[in-house]
């Protein structure tokens, strides 16, 4: 039953997504997001298993640091990537309550399995189960915006 919901959701995704040449009205944001947070995006009840202190932010910024940043900046909040706002779907400010609304659990499983079809990537595989929690904690404790300059990739 739970899957046919998520299944039947997951299809509503696409239809909005699908049907529009143009950016999302506020409307239809909300209902992405609403639907995004209650129903397609899982784990949301999984406890993070990481001591939540600067050893672990540190950790979690280092991680964030290896490819996060080419999209979602230093601070998590896009400064200095060039294309941010031009995706489609444009890359959200992590730091936004959209973002930030997200059970731990929530947030591991979009950074496991990003969010197809938009530009995020999974990064199961890519990156272990303790850097991803890690990550998560350093994203409840953004620094910011535009306190950790550019991302190398794009200062020159
Ligand atoms: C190629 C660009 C790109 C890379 C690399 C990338 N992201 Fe994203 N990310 C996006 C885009 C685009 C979105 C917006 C997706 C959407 O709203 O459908 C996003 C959304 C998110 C969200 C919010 C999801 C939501 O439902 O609002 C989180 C959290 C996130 N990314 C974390 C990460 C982390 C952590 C990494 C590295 C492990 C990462 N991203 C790597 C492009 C990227």
């Amino acid at each position: 039953m739970a899957r046919t919901i998520r299944i039947a959701s997951l299809t509503l995704l696409l239809l909005l997504q699908g049907c529009k040449a143009s950016k999302p009205g506020a409307k239809e944001s909300r209902i992405l997001t609403s639907a995004k947070h209650h129903v397609f995006v899982g784990n949301k009840t999984e406890k993070n298993p990481l001591a939540k202190n600067s050893q672990t932010i540190a950790d979690g910024k280092e991680a964030f640091s290896h490819y996060c940043v080419a999209c979602h900046g230093n601070d998590g909040q896009n400064t200095g990537v060039p294309f941010a706002d031009t995706m489609s779907p444009p890359v959200p400010s992590l730091a936004s309550s959209d973002v930030q609304t997200y059970t731990d659990g929530q947030m591991k499983w979009v950074i496991d399995n990003g969010i197809w079809p938009s530009g995020m990537p999974g990064s199961k595989g890519k990156l272990s189960d303790e850097e991803i929690w890690s990550i998560v904690v350093y994203l409840r404790h953004l620094p910011p915006a535009g306190s950790q300059g550019e991302p190398e990739m794009y200062s020159h």
